[in-house]
């Protein structure tokens, strides 16, 4: 156990931790496991810095907090000829996603989200490594669902925690609704994207809780503004304009930490409680980026469907 560094995230935030010493030997002794995930479950994210930088690696520490999810979406997986499980996110040069807004041209940019927010189960964690990132640019925001709760006023806790919020996966890049900034365009989609959108049309909605509350008792506010498509009972423009304020809430109230890469780094956030995107970067250059899924459900996204047969039902 004192072979680990476990430091704090920063000075400024209430969450997250930087831990150094772990390796491959270490990871599975069931002590250290133990205390990583214990770090993981109080701070929400973890840097792991200096750690060796190979797929046996991720998937070493990957298995420390659970088993790894694959994702069976065609471009996605990796094959590495021993495990599924690894998927790359990044995107070559001139390949990926370019939008546009604040007066600046950007690759690689993704809104604040939590991942597979468009099904009902809501995995655990996701663990990033980058193979390669562009000279400057190119980090990673994470957003503390119990710091964005606790800084809400009183009134917005409230209404917050009275709503579901409704998720479409089709609503991505192009189709967002919620939470855009005014002069937001689309240059160019990635074919891997364009090829997601397609599929995700007939894709039933799911809907999770607009704040819920972890098992020691801290409230999260867990609302993705990527792929929201509305209020659960309220799909009406008053409903709309009630989600678009209290996005509107969070984000004046986020103090999101903004992870500067190294490649000696990885990086692990917990899904149930964190929203992530990614910044973006200058569209000459390309990325490599490597993720595993760690498997999990916290037991309260349900289809849409099913969410209207239980408000239906009789008290
Ligand atoms: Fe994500």
């Amino acid at each position: 156990m004192n072979t680990l560094d476990i430091r704090p995230l920063t000075d400024e935030h209430p969450f997250g931790a930087r831990i150094g010493g772990v390796t491959r030997d270490n990871a599975a002794d069931e002590d250290v496991r133990q205390k990583l995930r214990d770090v993981f479950w109080d701070r929400g994210m973890i840097v792991f810095e200096d750690i060796e930088q190979s797929e046996d690696m991720q998937f070493a520490l990957s298995d420390v907090f659970g088993p790894p999810q694959v994702y069976a979406i065609k471009g996605l997986s990796i094959d590495t000829g021993k495990r599924q499980g690894i998927i790359n996110i990044g995107a070559r040069e001139g390949e990926g996603t370019i939008v546009e807004f604040d007066g600046r041209r950007r690759a690689g940019h993704v809104p604040w989200h939590f991942d597979a927010c468009y099904v009902p189960k809501l995995n655990r964690a996701g663990v990033l490594r980058l193979v390669s990132n562009p000279p400057e640019g190119g980090m990673t925001g994470f957003a503390d669902g119990v710091q964005m709760y606790q800084a809400l006023s009183p009134e917005w806790q409230a209404k917050a925690a009275s709503l579901s919020v409704i998720y479409y996966q089709y609503n991505m890049q192009q189709n967002q609704r919620f939470g855009m900034p005014d002069d937001w365009q689309l240059i160019q989609l990635q074919e891997m994207a364009q090829t997601l959108s397609e599929a995700s049309k007939d894709i039933p909605r799911s809907v999770h809780p607009a704040v819920w509350e972890r098992k020691t008792g801290e409230k999260v506010l867990h609302v993705s503004p990527w792929q929201a498509d509305g209020i659960a009972g309220q799909e009406t423009s008053e409903g709309d304009a009630l989600l678009e304020e209290l996005i509107q809430q969070m984000y004046a109230v986020m103090k999101p930490y903004w992870h500067d890469w190294k490649t000696t780094d990885m990086l692990i956030w917990d899904n149930w409680r964190f929203l992530h995107s990614a910044g973006g970067y200058d569209p000459q250059y390309g990325r490599d980026v490597r993720r595993t899924t760690i498997q999990g459900d916290y037991g309260l996204g349900c289809l849409l469907e099913e969410w209207k047969d239980r408000a239906a039902a009789p008290a």
